[in-house]
């Protein structure tokens, strides 16, 4: 695979090609990923859960985020990675501009931000200064206090209709990239035809540009329930490899996420 860049990912949108992202926070897992042309790495805050135990995503620190974006950097070689900015790190546009910069510098090509209308300002304020930028719309994890638990977001038409003029406010601000989770299978596909730039999913339905999981629990590692959207990639697999490739097929064929993993 060649060097994964903001065009690919653009010109896989314009030609209507799904692209794959997966979870990595170590160099042996972002390798392998690489390795089976999964196109973008998410250094996920997940990795309060996944690597660390903890019981949510708002533990996580910047150096947590930043260690690990450093890991997995020495691993890959075309695929593209996207780092967190844990809870709060972007509080005020200037710590948005700070956190993101060391992000960048530790390897990161591309930071994730989950938004809320009150990020505008800091997300205009990375990308006119050239640090790329996705947002994270839909279930926000960061702010499951507020939102009372990990919900379906968007079910209802004035939720659904908030969702797609702030994903429009999102790009017009500079993001080059969205992320959504958890939502409607019809209005993730609104939502991905209203904007130009890619939209990845994550429990969203399959029309979304590409398709995002925790590695962890795609290989079926993670204990306890699943929710509806996993899929265990493992099961009739002969290797880990073997596990990832199936899932990169399954994403760009269409064939993954079907209906009972959607919402
Ligand atoms: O932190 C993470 O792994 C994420 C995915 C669940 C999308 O944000």
């Amino acid at each position: 695979m060649p060097k994964v860049t903001l065009n690919t990912l653009a010109s896989r949108k314009a030609a209507g090609e799904k692209f794959t992202c997966l979870t990595a926070y170590d160099a042996t897992v972002a390798h392998l990923l690489d390795e089976q042309g999964v196109e973008v790495l998410l250094v996920g805050d997940s990795l309060g859960m996944v690597m660390q135990g903890k019981d949510s995503t708002v533990h996580v620190s910047m150096d947590d985020i930043e260690y690990h974006t450093r890991c997995v950097s020495r691993g890959v070689k075309d695929t593209m990675i996207m780092s967190d900015m844990p809870f709060m790190s972007a509080s005020t546009e200037e710590k948005a501009l700070e956190n993101a910069t060391r992000l960048m510098q530790a390897g990161a090509e591309i930071v994730k931000i989950e938004g809320d209308r009150w990020l505008l300002p800091a997300v205009k304020t990375m990308a006119e200064r050239g640090i790329p930028v996705c947002v994270h719309l839909g279930l926000l994890p960061q702010l499951v206090s507020i939102l009372g638990g990990y919900k379906v977001q968007g079910r209802d038409v004035e939720q659904a209709t908030a969702m797609i003029q702030l994903a429009k406010e999102m790009e017009q601000a500079g993001a080059v990239m969205l992320l959504l989770e958890c939502v409607p299978s019809d209005l993730a596909r609104e939502l991905t035809q209203t904007v130009s730039i890619p939209v990845i999913g994550i429990g969203a339905g399959k029309d979304t540009d590409a398709q995002v999981l925790v590695t962890q629990d795609m290989l079926n590692l993670t204990p306890g329930r699943k929710a509806k959207f996993v899929r265990n990639f493992m099961e009739g697999a002969s290797s880990v490899q073997d596990a990832v490739g199936r899932f990169v097929s399954a994403v760009k064929s269409g064939e993954y996420p079907a209906p009972e993993h959607s919402y």
